[in-house]
C-alpha cells in the first residue's frame, strides 16, 4: 500500500476521541508569542485557570517552588519605577529615554506575571531541577493563556537577573526570577507572516541506535 493509503487507514483507525485531543493539540501548535498586547487582560476564572496550570507543571520531591508574582492595576506604573531605577543603579549613563521605554513597557502591559522558583539549597533535588521546574511552570501557563484566546510573551532581559528586580519582587538569592509573562489581549490578528519560524525537524530531533561519534549537540 502507498505512504499515503497507510496515513488513510492510520488516521481511519483514531478514535474520535483522540481526534479531538489532536484538535487541541493543533490549537497548542498554533501558539506564538506576541508582545503586542492590549486590554483586557485574563481576570478572574480565566487568570485563575492560568495560574491553575502553572502549578500543574513537573515538580520533583513536590517542592512546590513556583512563586507567581501579579504586577497589575496600579502596581505596574510602581513596578516601572523600580525597573528604571535598577537600570540606572546598574549604568549611571543610562539615557533618560530607556529608562521611560521600561516605565512604559511596565505600565502598558495589561498584565505581568513574575514567575520565579524558591530555591532551597542542598536540597537532594539538584537546584537546576528546582529551576527547571518553574521554567515548565511559566510555560504551562503561557500555553494556557494562548488556549483561553489570549497572548503573551516571555521576556528575561537584565531587569529579570538584577538583584534589585528580583529583591523588590521578593526574591533574595538564590531563590529567583526566571522572567516575566507579559500577558493581555492580542493587539491586532496574529501575523503569521512574522511569527518565528518553526525549527527544521532533523536538527532537532534524533533516533538513538546506540553510541555514536555524532553528538546532537554540536
Ligand atoms: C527564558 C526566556 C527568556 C526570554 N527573554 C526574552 C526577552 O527578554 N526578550 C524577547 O524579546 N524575547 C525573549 N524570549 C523569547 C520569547 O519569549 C519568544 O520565545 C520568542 O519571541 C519567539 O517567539 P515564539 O514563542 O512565538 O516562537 C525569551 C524566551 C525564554 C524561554
Amino acid at each position: 500500500m502507498s505512504n499515503a493509503g497507510l496515513a488513510r487507514t492510520a488516521y481511519a483507525a483514531v478514535t474520535t476521541e483522540q481526534r479531538s485531543r489532536m484538535r487541541m493539540l493543533d490549537l497548542l501548535l498554533a501558539r506564538q508569542s506576541s508582545g503586542a498586547l492590549a486590554d483586557p487582560p485574563p481576570q478572574g476564572i480565566e487568570l485563575d485557570l492560568i495560574l491553575e496550570a502553572g502549578l500543574r507543571a513537573p515538580d520533583h520531591g513536590r517542592l512546590r517552588p513556583w512563586r507567581f508574582v501579579l504586577i497589575r492595576d496600579g502596581a505596574r506604573a510602581e513596578f516601572g519605577e523600580c525597573l528604571a531605577a535598577a537600570i540606572k543603579a546598574r549604568d549611571r549613563a543610562a539615557p533618560p529615554s530607556l529608562l521611560d521605554r521600561y516605565r512604559n513597557w511596565a505600565s502598558r502591559t495589561p498584565l505581568l506575571i513574575a514567575v520565579g522558583t524558591r530555591i532551597r539549597p542542598g536540597h537532594p533535588v539538584p537546584e537546576i531541577e528546582q529551576l527547571l521546574s518553574a521554567g515548565a511552570a511559566a510555560m504551562n501557563m503561557l500555553n494556557a493563556i494562548h488556549l483561553l484566546g489570549y497572548a503573551g510573551i516571555w521576556v528575561t532581559g537584565a531587569n529579570a537577573y538584577d538583584a534589585r528586580v528580583n529583591e523588590a519582587l521578593g526574591f533574595r538569592a538564590p531563590s529567583r526570577l526566571v522572567g516575566f509573562l507579559a500577558v493581555g489581549t492580542s493587539a491586532g490578528a496574529p501575523d503569521t507572516t512574522t511569527a518565528t519560524p518553526r525549527p527544521e525537524r532533523s536538527a532537532h530531533i534524533f533516533e538513538w541506535n546506540g553510541p555514536s561519534p555524532t553528538t546532537p549537540a554540536a
